[in-house]
């Protein structure tokens, strides 16, 4: 089965999926996204994920007549006809189709995506290794917090992280850690796991709330506030999470390794943690 879309309604081919060139998603990344995944063929966090998504979109006054149950339902549908071992589904909504001009347009349906595509798994080395990282500054604007289609922030950083062979770009906002561009960061120092707290400077990532209460359930003490620049380096251990990386070890950051330049043993029992928690 190959990729498919779902357009305002319709089932389709994700080649031949279209929107119009005058949507406020395309002019002015007006609109929100959620990105959910499968394990073992079943949506993971789907109420968590649409309640985000909701949230987002209040942040942006941005209305639709759909209750988050129909766009589970929506999900299930396109899992059903993909059929793919695991599934990355991305849902967009944005603020519709109008002539251009910054204000809302009134009375029109907001256009609605979904993706499916096929999921291919991190390969388990790079895994078992850890990945690099770089700093850069985080340039992106004052609310992180809502999901919005505007990327441009996190794509110049991913970019640059990549031309410099890394994986992930941490970004770092007044001499504090802020998130990844496309992933929380979390540190262990002194055997406490720290990640910067909720608020508009970071998305609230779904797997970063499961991953706080893995550790505490596993008796780690995590506490929600801000790692300075010098403490990231300083760290025994820091772990990238998201949907897309689970729960990713960061063993180089700026070419300097940190801790013993492996996964640490926090790390890994986090790991192990999740292995159970999506069994
Ligand atoms: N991104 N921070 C940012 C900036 C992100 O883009 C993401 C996820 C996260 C982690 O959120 P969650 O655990 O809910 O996936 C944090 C997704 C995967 C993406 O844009 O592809």
């Amino acid at each position: 089965m190959p990729d498919i879309a779902y357009v305002n309604g319709r089932f389709g081919p994700l080649a031949e999926a279209v929107v119009h060139v005058e949507d406020r998603g395309f002019q002015f990344g007006d609109g929100v996204y959620e990105v959910i995944r499968t394990y073992r063929g079943r949506p993971f966090e789907v109420e968590a994920h649409l309640a985000r998504l909701e949230r987002s979109a209040a942040a942006l006054r941005l209305t639709w007549d759909r209750a988050p149950a129909d766009w589970a339902k929506v999900v299930d549908e396109g899992l059903r006809l993909s059929r793919f071992p695991e599934t990355k589904i991305y849902i967009q909504l944005t603020r519709g189709q109008a002539p251009r001009d910054h204000p809302f347009p009134a009375g029109i349906p907001p256009t609605t995506v979904l993706t499916f595509r096929e999921l291919r798994p991190l390969d388990p080395a790079v895994r078992q290794a850890g990945v690099s990282a770089m700093t850069l500054d985080d340039v992106r604007w004052g609310r992180c917090d809502i999901k919005s289609l505007n990327l441009l922030g996190n794509v110049l950083a991913r970019q640059r992280a990549k031309e410099a062979g890394a994986f992930e770009a941490i970004l770092i906002r007044d001499g504090l850690v802020t998130e990844g561009s496309v992933s929380n960061v979390m540190v262990v120092r002194k055997g406490v796991l720290r990640t910067a707290p909720e608020g508009p400077k970071i998305l609230s990532g779904v797997t970063r709330t499961l991953v706080l209460e893995v550790a505490r359930k596993q008796g780690i003490q995590v506490q929600e506030s801000y790692v300075s620049r010098e403490e990231l380096f300083e760290a025994s251990e820091v772990l990238l999470t998201g949907t897309t990386v689970e729960i990713l070890s960061v063993v180089r950051i700026d070419d300097r390794p940190i801790g013993d330049g492996v996964p640490g043993s926090v790390s890994k029992a986090l790991m192990r943690g999740w292995e159970s928690l999506i069994g």
